[in-house]
């Protein structure tokens, strides 16, 4: 897409995206491997063409006769030998890290279920209850501990990757495929979709929050309990959201919003971003995500809203802004 397109989502002042999205910022077990790696791959890939480079412009610039048995040694030496050599250490050496990456999380471990739709994420924590938690498009992780994801797909092929923390795994339809992570460092990274899936595929990201158990914990305890908005201009855009049939795709849990087909919107307000992470969460920017839902992300299955008056779509963006 080019940027001439005047609707582009234009970056304002409240753009917090300060994500770390690459292994070489890594913040992960996984992600530090893979940077490891990554650095001896380059380095020694350096230092085999600066060899081969080097010895073909000796060839060119070295007058006289060369000896026949001398090159033939040369040309088996350094187009057969050295590479074997080369490329079975460096295989040898990337292989030995897989059984540690591949290694599923002990037993007691955070589990965290992630499906990927076209084209956002949903996502269940696992309570220590066993009772299910569903949120979109925000993943939270408690620091220096292992943890279990079971990724999935409820279309077509999709990717789950956050460069920062690991590698990315494909999300099946059909099948489940797990994935362990092991955060070392606090901080917000941005998660991917590395799959291209269709028309938003580019726009399907997500946040991850990496945090101390004891925020971890409270965020949870948090995301388990009912939808909660105090104002009365909140009050009001919950009957705008009942009225215009919200809920017919989007859950809210305390209320009678029960949808499926869209990413739950109970604790809405307390996420970082709108659209899986497209816009930063804020009342312009959910202004906007009603009202163009298909000028901020073309292909987008939720239908734009553009019939509300001013004062319904404000009442609206307070109500869902509120939850908290
Ligand atoms: Cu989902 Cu690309």
């Amino acid at each position: 897409r080019t940027n001439c397109n005047p609707t582009e989502p234009k970056p304002t002042k409240s753009m917090t995206f300060a994500q770390s999205q690459s292994a070489l910022d890594h913040a992960g077990v996984g992600a530090e491997s893979i940077a490891e790696l990554f650095w001896v791959m380059l380095i020694g890939g350096t230092l085999i063409w600066l060899i081969v480079v080097g010895l073909a412009v000796y060839a060119m610039v070295v007058p006289g006769e060369h000896d026949q048995k001398k090159t033939r040694m040369l040309v088996i030496g350094g187009g057969a030998v050295f590479p074997t050599i080369v490329l079975t250490a460096l295989l040898t050496y990337g292989l030995a890290m897989l059984p540690e990456l591949q290694r599923p999380a002990p037993e007691g471990s955070q589990v965290v279920e992630v499906s990927g739709v076209r084209w956002w994420w949903r996502v269940n924590y696992r309570m220590p209850d066993g009772k299910k938690i569903e949120t979109a498009n925000e993943i939270h992780l408690p620091v220096n501990e292992p943890v279990e994801f079971k990724l999935k797909s409820e279309d077509v092929i999709h990717a789950f990757w956050i460069p920062s923390l690991g590698g990315k795994v494909d999300m099946m339809p059909g099948r489940e495929n797990r994935l362990k992570l092991h955060p070392t460092r606090v901080g917000v990274f941005r998660g991917v979709c590395a799959e291209y899936c269709g028309e938003a595929h580019t726009q399907m990201a997500f946040d991850v929050i990496v945090q101390s158990r004891e925020e971890f914990d409270a965020w949870l305890h948090q995301q388990a309990l009912p939808a909660v908005s105090g104002s009365d201009v909140a009050e009001a855009g919950r009957e705008v959201f009942e009225a215009a049939g919200c809920g017919a795709c989007h859950a809210i849990r305390g209320t009678s919003a029960d949808g499926v087909v869209g990413p739950d919107l109970t604790h809405f307000g307390s996420r970082r971003s709108i659209g899986a992470s497209v816009l930063p969460n804020n009342a312009d920017n959910l202004t906007r995500w009603i009202k163009e839902t298909h000028r901020v992300k073309p292909g987008v299955e939720m239908p734009a809203f553009e019939a509300f008056a001013d004062d319904e779509l404000r009442s609206l963006v307070r109500y869902l802004g509120e939850l908290k």
